[in-house]
């Protein structure tokens, strides 16, 4: 995943240009972190030189060490990693750089093929100090720079890589800062005598607004302003390409915290205005994909982690409120699915950062077979927002607790819409998912989330936690399970309550918790059953349910609001997850090993 950002330019300020930037990126991995700078001073005995600097953990408000944040610089480059390749430490933290440190690289991605080209270099006599995957990339530069030119070495250092990668290169030697992309994100900005490159346009436009989205294989060369220009070429060959920058015509919303300890909770707390601005505001595009719907022959849903969780809650909606067949799938897997596209094919991709690789390579390659894209997302410009034939766009706010919450429930509530559009009830949506929305505040009131916490507390202790549903609830039984996983490091398992008999009832034993939802539908006496189940051998049931049963411990009510009660109850889930965390004193905006941002195979 990680963050990358870098600036050459005019300002000598260039090592806390890039610390301010790569903050503004952390969501995208927050493992470790590092800045290397280009150091001109009479006060260091290196002239020309990189000065490095890494850290384990998060960057959160820290600042560069002295040389690096006061001694002038005017080019460098930084990077916040998600591990993938070697562990959290020091060593493995990006930039890395070659044998004799004089070039500096930050990489996103996987190089699939690390291990033969580190064979290769050992070979010739290349040290490495880390166990990532990006230091061949350095050594390689190195290794070509021996016959050619630096941004020549780049390109052909990165034309040697397989897998997903984007990557920024610089050169003790020269003033320029060299990108090539295939896959993750970079986006460039061009400024006043100065230019940035960013994972995320976020981390530009408070600098300029005039960028280029690099397009996968693309590479750049930025030189020092004013002497040295951009030129934009296309890899592998390397050929020229006419530089096309866009104006950014939207401002980004800066989130805080309010007076919420938590982004999680806070945006828990947004969610009855999500779901009734999807209620009042969202019937002419809502229409629109119905339509789409209509005129395809086969309408797909992708989506990862919580998203996936969304759409599959769809397969139900669809068939139970639309009598319509819809297929879900886990955006990973749909590469090995999608044999069966044609031109008539509709994708509904759904994700919160509009960035999960996951769900851009199976997008990509569906395009290629001509099949018609459209885009469910919370990010406007993201890479998905922007390869899709069509777009919808939650407005649900930025998003910033690497558990998602808010962007969960209005992604259902558009699919809970779209189900009722298209048997003409559009009326019927929206009154339901205004009463939704009133139901879920009043689960946020102050005596319903005291019930929840001391439901958190008893389950804070546990080794592991279940969760079970049948129909739409079973989509929020995995949803429930995967936020109280995220956030607790609980192992936590969700599944259908029909199949808890087939092996996985082995683990229930005296007072193992299992959350039951319970709406007032058809699934209600079965699920009920399936908790006796449960309880007969010990376990502690937790339910969720319009309905009091007997067999309930912990009785959490959500009143019936019809579908909408699908949509209500995982709101408890939410709650729960979120204060076993706080019971554990755990950050539940960034639980270990996550990002919010998911740009690696
Ligand atoms: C949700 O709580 C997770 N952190 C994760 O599963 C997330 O939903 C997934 O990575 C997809 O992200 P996206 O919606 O931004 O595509
Ligand atoms: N594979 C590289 C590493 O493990 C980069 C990972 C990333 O994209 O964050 O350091």
């Amino acid at each position: 995943m990680c963050g990358i950002y870098g600036y050459v330019g005019h300002k000598s300020e260039a090592a806390n240009t890039v610390l301010d930037g790569l903050k503004l990126l952390e969501y995208r991995g927050y493992d470790s972190w590092g800045v290397a700078a280009k150091i001109k001073d009479e006060r260091l005995e290196m002239k020309g030189g990189f000065l490095t600097e890494k850290h384990v953990g998060k960057i959160g408000d820290s600042h560069l060490n002295f040389q690096l944040s006061t001694f002038n610089s005017h080019l460098a480059i930084g990077h916040t990693r998600w591990a993938t390749h070697g562990g959290v430490t020091v060593a493995n933290a990006h930039p890395h750089t070659d044998c004799k440190a004089q070039i500096a690289v930050v990489h996103n991605g996987i190089v699939e093929n690390f291990q033969e080209l580190k064979t290769y270099l050992l070979k010739k006599g290349h040290k490495f100090i880390s166990e990532t995957d990006t230091e061949v990339i350095p050594h390689l530069i190195e290794e070509n720079l021996k016959r050619e030119g630096f941004a020549s070495s780049v390109r052909d250092a990165f034309n040697a890589l397989r897998g997903l990668n984007a990557i920024v290169a610089v050169n003790a030697g020269s003033s320029e800062i060299v990108v090539a992309k295939n896959g993750s994100p970079l986006i460039i900005g061009i400024g006043d005598q100065e230019f940035f490159v960013s994972s995320d346009v976020i981390g530009i436009v408070e600098h300029t607004k005039k960028v280029i989205f690099l397009k996968d294989l693309e590479m750049v060369i930025l030189g020092n302003p004013p002497a040295g220009g951009i030129q934009l070429l296309s890899l592998p060959e390397g050929n020229k390409l006419e530089i096309k920058p866009e104006q950014i015509t939207w401002s980004y919303e800066i989130s805080t915290k309010g007076k919420f300890d938590d982004f999680m909770i806070k945006e828990i707390h947004e969610q009855p205005n999500v779901v009734r601005n999807i209620a009042g505001n969202y019937t002419s595009q809502i229409e629109k994909l119905a339509k789409e719907i209509q005129n395809s022959k086969g309408t797909f849903f992708i989506g990862a982690g919580t998203a996936y969780h969304a759409g599959f809650s769809g397969n139900y909606l669809f068939s139970k409120i639309a009598k319509i067949h819809v297929n879900t799938s886990v955006a990973s897997e749909f590469n090995y699915l999608e044999d069966f596209l044609t031109r008539d094919s509709l994708i509904i991709a759904l994700s919160q950062s509009g960035e999960t690789i996951d769900v851009v390579e199976p997008l990509n390659r569906a395009k290629k077979k001509g099949s018609k894209i459209f885009a469910i997302t919370n990010t406007l410009g993201s890479t998905i927002y922007r390869m899709a034939d069509y777009n919808m766009l939650l407005n649900a706010g930025p998003e910033k607790a690497v558990a998602s919450t808010k962007a969960y429930i209005a992604k259902v509530s558009v699919i809970l819409m779209l189900a009722y559009v298209l048997i003409g009830k559009t009326n019927e949506a929206k009154n339901i998912l205004l009463k939704t929305a009133d139901e879920i505040e009043r689960l946020l009131s102050e005596t319903t989330v005291d019930d929840i916490k001391k439901i958190a507390k008893a389950l804070s202790v546990s080794k592991n936690v279940y969760a079970i549903g049948r129909g739409v609830s079973y989509p929020s039984a995995l949803e429930a399970a995967l936020k109280i996983k995220e956030v607790t490091y609980i192992p936590t398992e969700g599944l259908a309550g029909g199949e808890l008999k087939h092996g996985t009832i082995a683990l229930i034993s005296k007072g193992v918790p299992c959350i039951v939802f319970a709406p007032m539908d058809e699934t209600y006496e079965s699920v009920i059953s399936n908790a006796i189940e449960i309880k007969s051998r010990g376990g502690v049931i937790i339910g969720i349910s319009p309905k009091k049963a007997e067999v309930f411990d912990h009785f959490v009510e959500v009143k019936d609001v019809d579908s909408g009660s699908y949509i209500a109850q995982v709101v408890v889930a939410q709650l729960l997850a979120y204060y076993m965390a706080i019971d554990l004193k755990l950050d539940a905006d960034k639980p270990r090993n996550l990002a919010k941002s998911v740009t690696v195979k």
